[in-house]
């Protein structure tokens, strides 16, 4: 018999859920007082309707960061991230690149693809004579799901079979091309692919055309792929090379550039160093999509399959030195939305979207691509030349010391100490012990 099991936890009452946590905990006085103090004053009820089995928000820092010059425009971009070098970072190289030029960006393109996976026991040249009668089926069918996106200016792009018995026998699958303008349009995508779904089966089972074993379809699943290879947004940087003569007092802009391309090359080379490399690109796009309401995880899945689109993961950025021109490019698909979903429903990600002046979803794609690019060119520029811990231990200062409860006195004292010393887990401990001792 498996102890703790609790059968029904969602159909208790929110008190109750509280209850049965806060006795799974050593003080469940003071859990209760603490999960409740994070409670919204006015709007819980929204932030409990947004998910399931809620007791309490998690917080996370919410951080603006400054003056990206994008295509000439200025922006003060929201971001939602726990790693504070993160924003840091990336307020910095808007900094930079404001002195620069700006960030340049452009859409490649906007569409995303679905797909209803079916098993069915004929050849692929069968099924793909009946794409044209199955075609009218689909349009008439979907047609009460497709009329709004339509009169926005997006909907069904297209139609396709395509051949997969090479790695199953008799798997098929219908891929169907959306143009979901300014939603990320996930309900909306896997509606009309199940619609389609259902569709084919009924085909199939009434064409009197078919053999008996081709009567049979079998729709295993209809549901949109999170891979965008073809909704895919450029941001690059560009300026002479002599204009990094300042970048650090060590290196001249040749030494700087040379070291730059070649940990840029390293990224490419390896998937080890690669994983690294775009990890630091999320950093940006993931805090931007937060802020603005956008599902994180499907763009980052999204990237990784697209990093691997060679056959091997590499670099999603490209460096090219065309004479005396530094161009550093981040290529990135990105499908991300300005309207449905938590875009407007969670008051903050409205009021991300109203900072950054109420974008289309091609325009925000734009600027989360341009924090990813940010991000990771002033990692890799700490990395290629003081090191990355340097500036990651001054902001790790603070979550020590707030982890040890400092007071103000004592992150002064801290603040002043640590300009000269170096900073760790351990020395700042030590340090906030003795400072505690002496004041004692
Ligand atoms: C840390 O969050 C991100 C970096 O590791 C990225 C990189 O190594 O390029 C600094």
């Amino acid at each position: 018999m498996e102890k703790n099991i609790i059968h029904g936890f969602s159909k208790l009452s929110k008190e109750d859920k509280l209850k049965f946590v806060s006795e799974q905990m050593t003080d469940p006085e003071g859990f209760l007082k603490e999960i409740r103090s994070f409670w919204h004053p006015y709007q819980q009820d929204l932030f409990d309707d947004i998910s399931e089995n809620t007791i309490s928000n998690y917080f996370m820092p919410y951080s603006v960061a400054p003056n990206f010059i994008i295509n000439g425009k200025t922006y003060h971009i929201p971001m939602v991230t726990e790693e504070s070098s993160v924003v840091a970072a990336a307020a910095n190289n808007a900094k930079l690149w404001s002195r620069k030029g700006g960030y340049h960006t452009r859409v490649l393109s906007t569409r995303k693809i679905g797909q209803v996976h079916f098993i069915w026991e004929g050849t692929f040249e069968r099924l793909n004579a009946n794409l044209p009668k199955v075609i009218p089926l689909f349009r008439d069918r979907t047609k009460h799901i497709t009329r709004n996106m339509e009169k926005r200016g997006g909907g069904i792009v297209g139609y396709e079979f395509v051949d997969m018995t090479k790695h199953i026998p008799y798997y098929y699958q219908l891929k169907i091309t959306f143009e979901t303008v300014d939603s990320m349009g996930a309900n909306f995508m896997n509606s009309c692919l199940e619609e389609c779904g259902m569709v084919m089966r009924d085909f199939f089972c009434g064409c009197a055309g078919f053999e008996t074993r081709e009567r049979n379809c079998s729709i295993i699943m209809s549901i949109l792929s999170n891979y965008t290879p073809d909704c895919v947004v450029e941001s690059w940087v560009e300026t002479s090379v002599q204009n990094f003569q300042n970048i650090h007092r060590n290196l001249s802009s040749r030494e700087f550039v040379w070291r730059f391309q070649k940990a840029v090359e390293m990224a490419d080379a390896d998937p080890y160093r690669a994983t690294t490399h775009n990890k630091g690109i999320y950093n940006g796009i993931d805090a931007v999509a937060l802020a603005t309401g956008n599902d994180f995880r499907a763009i980052e899945a999204s990237g990784h399959a697209y990093a691997s689109k060679d056959g091997r993961y590499r670099s999603l950025t490209k460096l090219e030195i065309d004479g005396d021109t530094f161009r550093y490019k981040l290529r990135v698909p990105l499908a991300m939305g300005t309207v449905g979903g938590l875009t407007k429903l969670h008051p903050l990600a409205k009021r991300s979207l109203e900072l950054l002046g109420n974008p289309n979803a091609e325009e925000l794609m734009q600027i989360a691509a341009t924090v990813g690019l940010a991000n990771n060119f002033a990692a890799v520029r700490s990395l290629v030349t003081e090191g990355i811990q340097f500036g990651h231990m001054k902001m790790h200062l603070m979550n020590v010391l707030n982890f040890h409860n400092a007071n103000d006195v004592e992150k002064e004292h801290a603040l002043n100490h640590f300009k000269n010393h170096r900073i760790s887990y351990n020395t700042v401990t030590e340090f906030i012990e003795q400072l505690r001792t002496k004041t004692a």
